[in-house]
């Protein structure tokens, strides 16, 4: 276990997410994923602790592990769809959020399709003195810390399942392909990966890879690298994330075709003959099947860790609500 102890209230983003933090992250999933393979799944951690889960954008993966994570912690859970509230009536989203808040919720997990959401509620929050917790589940274009937490728990299990560090990355190349510039996945996962030893590489068609995700690498040479191209990100890559094409977030003709582009950029049995033999793939989800990886490869278990980075999911997630809602002395 590092040293380091946890001092975090809110996760909203990787950004300044040090290494100790990743560290602390994965060893306390991995107690949680030796709970989740007991026939008593529960503990009592978060008993008397009520999370909510804010969800005013669709999600199946995200707000259900959520649920099911608080839930194995004895924690109360609260869920709120946006059709069926009040926001119809023309409520906003901070009034949903405090009137949550007045029900005695501690920990709040939000999604929300606009970037910057999810932190501007924990900001007004705060400053009227709540100690409420606050998790972003997705906020735009912007981040997805839990994802790419579990992404990194799903991979580093896979090297060590009873040690998961991001010491274990030392040296491992790991491509994320696709739409990049839509991806909230892709940023977080930029600051988790680069974070460890290994070699990051994007690829995507120019129009969803700007070279300003360059940017992203700049204070961490020799992590980040961008390619126009798949070829050369998949060479001798030991993980390949693919992503899917957010064809909802697109406002401009981006591709010229969705066949055109998974011939080009699609994941394919022939495309990994180039990638380390036991290379592995990853993918968020939901996945486009046939466009940004063939279906057959996704449900290929030699290959695909797309169900267990849905299992890692519960176990992440129980960490991150465990962190947040145990800590007494959180800032
Ligand atoms: N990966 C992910 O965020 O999936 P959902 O939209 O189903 O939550």
């Amino acid at each position: 276990m590092p040293n380091a102890t946890w001092t975090r209230r809110h996760i909203l983003s990787l950004a300044d997410f040090t290494a100790d933090e990743y560290d602390i992250v994965l060893q306390t999933a991995a107690s949680f994923q030796e709970v989740l393979g007991r026939r008593m799944k529960k503990v009592p951690a978060l008993q008397g602790l009520v999370v909510a889960n804010l969800f005013f954008e669709p999600s199946t993966r995200t707000r259900n592990s959520f649920e099911l994570a608080a839930k194995r912690l004895s924690a109360d859970t609260l869920n709120f769809s946006p059709g069926s509230s009040s926001l119809t009536k023309g409520e906003t989203i901070l009034d949903t959020a405090k009137t949550y808040l007045a029900m005695g919720t501690d920990m709040m997990v939000i999604r929300h399709r606009q970037a910057g959401v999810v932190a501007s509620i924990a900001s007004s929050l705060d400053s009227s003195g709540s100690s409420v917790r606050i998790l972003n589940a997705g906020d735009g274009q912007h981040q997805h810390p839990s994802q790419a937490l579990l992404d990194l728990f799903t991979i580093c299990r896979l090297i060590d399942p009873d040690r998961p560090r991001i010491e274990l990355l030392e040296g491992k190349k790991i491509a994320i392909v696709g739409d990049i510039l839509h991806s909230r996945v892709a940023r977080s996962n930029i600051w988790s990966l680069t974070a460890t030893g290994a070699e990051l590489h994007l690829a995507g068609p120019p129009t969803l890879l700007p070279e300003l995700f360059a940017e992203q690498g700049k204070d961490r040479p020799g992590k980040l690298f961008l390619h126009w191209n798949v070829e050369p990100a998949l060479e001798n890559a030991d993980f390949v994330m693919t992503l899917r094409l957010q064809k909802e977030r697109m406002t401009d003709s981006l591709l010229p075709s969705l066949r055109e582009y998974h011939k080009l950029f699609g994941i394919t049995r022939e495309r990994l003959k180039t990638c380390k033999p036991q290379v592995k793939i990853l993918h968020p989800g939901p996945v486009n099947r046939g466009v940004e990886i063939s279906s057959d490869l996704m449900d290929d278990p030699d290959f695909s860790l797309i169900s267990q980075q849905v299992t890692s999911g519960i176990a992440s997630r129980m960490a991150l609500l465990y962190l947040l809602g145990s800590g007494k002395n959180n800032k």
